[in-house]
């Protein structure tokens, strides 16, 4: 794989959610796949996304961050990258539940979005003061986490080291690509991170509120939606 750049684009609401303009990123795809890397980077566990890539038009990418940064997995194989989640000090999924079991605003979600690397709540409308209270319980339990929030209903606690952007900047430096050259698109909260390391961010017109407030040199806001966002996203970084 020689290719120069990459693209890391987060799934639903982003590259799902418009099949006729995910048709056109697919061809697009298919046409510069010698160019451009594809990693996806998504809020589900491996197997949805792959299941995802299975029954749409999704093109195969190179690897697949997943559980909102927690996992990452080459895709042709399907090996996880086994340096990832390898210096977990501080982390530790069960302990983290009992802490928060006295926060009756959180709903644990159902067990199958959740793993040894990722806990996750529906926390509707949660006030900043309320995350913060979230935060010092697990800090004052001495759990090293990593708060993600998004669409103003999803509370992801993570090991301190993940999440999506982080996995990002590891995937880049990997194949040793300079953050310039990586492209990220996202439509809510948990793709805030990937708008960042000097990354050239893609901010979908659909998106929900945190992620339109972004603003800054590298961070493009499209004026389209959906999968159609994405690639006026590519137009306007790379011209093509
Ligand atoms: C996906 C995951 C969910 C997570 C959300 C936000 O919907 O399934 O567990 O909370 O993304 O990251
Ligand atoms: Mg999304």
């Amino acid at each position: 794989m020689g290719a120069r750049r990459i693209l890391i684009s987060d799934l639903d609401g982003t590259l799902l959610g418009d099949d006729a303009a995910l048709a056109e990123f697919a061809a697009w795809h298919a046409a510069r796949r010698a160019a451009f890397r594809l990693v996806y980077a998504s809020g589900r566990l491996y197997e949805s996304v792959v299941e995802s890539i299975r029954t749409t038009p999704l093109p195969k990418p190179d690897a697949i961050i997943s559980g909102v940064g927690s996992e990452i997995h080459d895709f042709q194989t399907g090996a996880p990258w086994p340096e990832w989640n390898r210096n977990l000090t501080g982390w530790d999924a069960a302990g983290v539940r009992d802490a928060l079991t006295r926060f009756s605003s959180l709903e644990l979600q159902p067990e199958e979005f959740l793993s040894d690397y990722k806990v996750s709540y529906f926390a509707r409308g949660l006030s900043e003061s309320g995350l913060i209270e979230i935060r010092h319980s697990l800090d004052e339990a001495g759990f090293r986490t990593n708060l993600v929030y998004s669409s103003n209903r999803d509370l992801d606690v993570l090991p301190a080291h993940a999440d999506k952007g982080q996995a990002a900047r590891h995937v880049a430096e990997a194949w040793e690509l300079k953050p310039c050259d990586v492209l990220t698109s996202g439509d809510s909260g948990n793709d805030a991170e990937m708008m960042s390391y000097d990354f050239k961010g893609i901010v979908v017109a659909n998106a929900q509120p945190e992620l339109r407030e972004l603003s800054g040199p590298n961070v493009y806001h499209s004026r389209l939606s959906y999968a159609a966002g994405v690639l006026d996203g590519i137009r306007y970084w790379c011209g093509e």
